[in-house]
C-alpha cells in the first residue's frame, strides 16, 4: 500500500486512543477511533431496544445506522445518524453492552468494511482490537498495548470523574474492564490477539511523552 497505516490494538483502557491521537497529531495523519464505531452502534441498539438474540433485527438496525467522524484537533467526534454522541458512548450503559454487540459477525463485517474504506488512500492511525489482525493486516506499523489492570482502572475512573461522572465506582470500572478484556479475547469473530508482527508496548510505568517517543521511533523509518 502507498499510504501509511499505523495500527494500535490492545486491552481496554490502556491508553490506545491517547497515544493514537498524539501520534496522529505529530505526524499529520488522520486518527480513527474504531471503538467509537462499535460504541455508537451499541447506543443505537440500546435506544431502539434491538433484541441481541434476533439476527434479523440486528441486520435491519444496521441498515438504519449511518456513522460519520468529525475530526477536530484529532479528537474524534462521532455522529450517529447526524447526532453528536461522543459523550454518551463513553457512559456505563454503552460500556456494559458494547462487547456483546461487537462480538456479532454482521456488526463486525459492516464496521470493518467502513474502516477499510477510511484507510484506503490516506495516512491514518487507527486504534481498536483487530486493526493489525483483521482490518489492516498489511499495516506497516503495528502496536499491541497493555498495562497493569489496576492502573488501567484507576486511569479510566479518574477520567470519568473529570468528566463529571461521580456515580461509577472504581470497582465498577475495574469489573467492566475485566469483563470486556475477557469477552474481547475469547469471542469467535476476530478476537483481540497480538498480531505476530505487532510491537508490544506496556505503558504501566511510562509517561505519555515516553510512549509517543517510542512510537515515533518505530514509525520514522516508514516516513
Ligand atoms: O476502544 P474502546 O474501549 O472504546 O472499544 C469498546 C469496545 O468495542 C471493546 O471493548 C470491544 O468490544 C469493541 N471493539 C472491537 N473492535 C475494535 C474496537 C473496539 O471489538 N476494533
Amino acid at each position: 500500500r502507498k499510504n501509511l497505516v499505523v495500527a494500535i490494538d490492545g486491552y481496554s483502557s490502556c491508553g490506545k486512543s491517547t497515544l493514537a491521537k498524539a501520534l496522529a497529531k505529530k505526524l499529520g495523519f488522520i486518527y480513527i477511533d474504531s471503538g467509537a464505531m462499535y460504541r455508537a452502534v451499541t447506543l443505537y441498539f440500546l435506544r431502539n431496544k434491538v433484541d441481541m438474540t434476533n439476527q434479523a433485527a440486528i441486520d435491519d438496525a444496521l441498515h438504519h445506522i449511518e456513522l460519520n467522524f468529525h475530526s477536530r484537533d484529532y479528537e474524534s467526534h462521532i455522529l450517529l445518524n447526524g447526532e453528536e454522541v461522543s459523550e454518551e458512548i463513553r457512559q456505563m450503559p454503552v460500556s456494559e453492552n458494547v462487547s456483546e454487540v461487537s462480538a456479532n459477525k454482521q456488526v463486525r463485517h459492516d464496521m470493518v468494511k467502513q474502516q477499510q474504506r477510511m484507510g484506503k488512500s490516506k495516512n491514518i492511525v487507527m486504534d481498536g482490537r483487530d486493526i493489525g489482525t483483521a482490518v489492516f493486516e498489511d499495516a506497516q506499523v503495528k502496536f499491541f498495548m497493555t498495562a497493569d489492570p489496576k492502573i488501567r482502572a484507576e486511569r479510566r475512573h479518574k477520567e470519568m470523574i473529570a468528566k463529571g461522572d461521580n456515580f461509577t465506582t472504581l470497582e465498577e470500572v475495574f469489573e467492566n474492564l475485566a469483563h470486556r478484556d475477557y469477552a474481547d479475547t475469547t469471542r469467535k469473530e476476530s478476537p483481540l490477539v497480538r498480531a505476530e508482527d505487532a510491537i508490544i508496548l506496556d505503558n504501566t510505568d511510562l509517561t505519555q511523552q515516553e510512549q509517543l517517543d517510542f512510537a515515533l521511533e518505530k514509525v520514522n523509518p516508514f516516513l
